[in-house]
């Protein structure tokens, strides 16, 4: 006779959410538990919103596309930096700790301003193509044909969505805070592929040539298990330094 497999009970999730916030001087940092009936195909951001909707509405967390494409929700989960829109929580224990991605100016509870991180290390490392035809409004010399693979190994590149997993589970990121992190160093190999952009080898290895860039990396592989697009970035970090090398 078939058996008809029992349904699963459906579990009562204990979040432990880290509350803080920094603008007012009384508060405290603490975990608060928050129970939530676990749904088919739940997501910690389905579950969060829960809280937020149902049980406190001063709860504090980011999200925008809920797709894994913006970056907004990073957080860490039971440790471990990822997208709180990608996690499902069949694929965790009941018990969940939350804690805000560290690294980061924190705003509130779970939301940190990965956006100004991000702002300041573009800058710094000047990610924009350079090219004197954007002075000259020189179309032609910008829209040059570009061979498909390399166009693909580009967009490889940047699939990235600045989520800032890499930089919270980078050991080198937490203790200098001007180490650029995989996801910056990722940034310079993109441009430095582009055949758009004019600077020189020795202009870009002088950009990451220190150790705020490819020399503060140790190699602690963090960056590349946890980025939740799996992009190469430690294979990516040790091809740049070869290639510094090489070029002395
Ligand atoms: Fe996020 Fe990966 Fe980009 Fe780092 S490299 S910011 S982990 S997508
Ligand atoms: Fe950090 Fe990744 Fe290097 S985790 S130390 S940037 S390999
Ligand atoms: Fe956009 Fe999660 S909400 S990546």
């Amino acid at each position: 006779m078939k058996r008809i497999p029992l349904a699963q009970a459906s579990r009562t999730l204990r979040l432990q959410v880290l509350r803080h916030n920094p603008r007012d001087p009384a508060s405290e940092p603490h975990l608060q538990t928050f129970e939530v009936e676990e749904a088919d195909s739940m997501t910690l951001f389905i579950a969060l919103t829960e809280i937020r909707e149902r049980q406190d509405p001063s709860l504090q967390f980011d999200f925008v596309c809920r797709a894994g494409i913006c970056g907004s929700c990073g957080m860490i989960i039971n440790g471990r930096p990822g997208l709180a829109c990608r996690t499902l929580t069949k694929d965790l224990p009941q018990d969940i700790v939350l804690a805000p991605l560290p690294a980061f100016e924190l705003i509130g509870d779970l939301s940190v301003n990965t956006g100004k991180w991000m702002r300041g290390m573009s800058e710094r490392l000047e990610t924009w193509v350079h090219n004197q035809g954007f002075a000259r409004l020189d179309i032609d010399s910008l829209e040059q044909p570009m061979e498909p693979a390399l166009a693909e190994q580009i967009y490889e590149l940047e699939r990235c969505i600045e989520c800032g997993c890499c930089v919270a589970a980078c050991g080198t990121a937490r203790m200098h805070e001007d180490f650029v992190g995989a996801v910056g160093l990722n940034q310079v190999t993109r441009f430095r592929l582009d055949p758009r952009d004019e600077r020189s080898d020795a202009e870009f290895y002088q950009l990451v040539g220190t150790e705020a860039g490819v020399f503060g990396c140790m190699t602690l592989l963090g960056c590349e298990d946890l980025c939740p697009k799996e992009l190469p970035l430690a294979t990516q970090i040790a091809f740049l330094r070869r290639r510094m090398v090489a070029a002395g």
